[in-house]
């Protein structure tokens, strides 16, 4: 299955570069994570007010919420500047301290992925985020030595998809930690109509609604989405995208009326007809389905059990009765029916 392909799909595609110029600037015109946003507006003051850097903040939830804008947003509300990376790209001890040696006070350091850095980097940074300093080796053998490197107090911003992946101790170094929500509808209805704005494109309100009910609560997907619909919109000659343009055009994409797409149906089906609705460990669904367990956890699943279609339970993944009900097949709890009901059912079933 080719995840990252999808319209769908939470992660980043070079193709998306264009949404960059959408990204707000300012808390004030950020949308939605309400709780987020004003917690951050305090501690951002507070920093601000006393001249100190802002303690560590982590931020983690699913592909797409805003992680990286929102670290944008906070170093310009701090009024300071940003460095960004990521876990994969910092190899070893020494392009971690190049990086630190080279920040301003109070800046900011921004690792994205940052459940991705190696255990060596992982453990210099300790001391880096607690005491502003670096114990570096220098030398190797009998006359290696140990340095102790001043750094300038910075706030270091972490992202993650798997909170789950980053050890206890980085953890515990983070004094502000933030989990993103899924975006409601109406939220994402108003990121809808001022990307359309930007894009040029005339949308009214119910057909942003219809874009943002099926774009799983992700702005990136959001935006995504309008892009292609305004492709169909300007094919048909339709100069305005309203319910039915939108409509039509997601259904061409074959994402239906909840944001679920072919590859979101066929583990579904899986679960239902190939394991009886579960419990089966994800090991086990993700080989049958031909795909990687991490993409399973951290983009499809979060969005599955926010519909309440799948279930994570220490035995393994369990399909609800909504599962059932929304794939057709009929429920019976005592005998479960998936297995013995052997017609296949159509892979994709749009239910708009
Ligand atoms: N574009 C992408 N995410 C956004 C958000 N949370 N608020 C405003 N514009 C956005």
């Amino acid at each position: 299955m080719e995840f990252d392909d999808r319209i769908i799909a939470g992660h980043e595609k070079e193709s998306d570069t264009w949404q960059y110029s959408l990204r707000p600037r300012l808390l004030s015109e950020y949308i939605g994570q309400k709780k987020i946003k004003d917690n951050l507006s305090v501690f951002i003051k507070a920093a601000a007010e006393r001249k100190e850097a802002l303690d560590h903040v982590l931020l983690f939830g699913p592909p797409g919420l805003g992680k990286t804008t929102l670290a944008n947003i906070i170093a310009n509300e701090l009024n300071v500047n940003i460095r960004v990376t990521s876990g994969p790209a910092i190899e070893r001890q020494g392009d971690l301290a190049a990086i630190l040696t080279n920040l301003g006070d109070n800046d900011v350091l921004f690792i994205d992925e940052i459940h991705r850095l190696s255990k060596t980097v992982e453990e210099i940074l300790y001391s880096a985020m607690e005491d502003y300093a670096l114990d570096i080796i220098i030398g190797k053998g009998p006359s290696a030595r140990s340095m102790r490197l001043d750094l300038p107090k910075f706030t270091l911003i972490g992202a993650t998809t798997r909170l789950g992946a980053i050890s206890a101790p980085l953890r515990d170094r983070f004094g502000v930690q933030c989990r993103l929500e899924f975006y409601r509808p109406e939220d994402l209805a108003f990121i809808i109509t001022r990307a359309a704005e930007i894009l040029k494109v005339q949308i009214n309100p119910d057909g942003a609604l219809e874009i943002a009910r099926r774009s799983r609560g992700t702005p990136r997907v959001a935006n995504r989405l309008l892009k292609r619909v305004r492709d169909f919109a300007q094919v048909q000659k339709a100069n305005l995208i309203d319910v039915q343009v939108a409509k039509d055009a997601l259904a061409k994409l074959e994402v239906d009326s909840n944001g679920l797409d072919k590859n979101d149906y066929r583990i579904l089906n899986t679960l239902v007809r190939t394991f009886s609705g579960g419990p089966v460990g994800v090991e086990t669904l993700a080989a049958a389905v031909s795909e990687e367990v991490e993409t399973i956890e951290d983009v499809i699943e979060p969005y599955l059990m926010q519909l309440g279609l799948l279930q994570r339970t220490p035995r393994g993944r369990v399909a609800t009765r909504t599962t059932y009900e929304y794939l057709g097949v009929p429920w019976n709890p005592d005998g479960k029916t998936g297995t013995a009901d052997k017609q296949e059912q159509p892979l994709f079933g749009d239910k708009s």
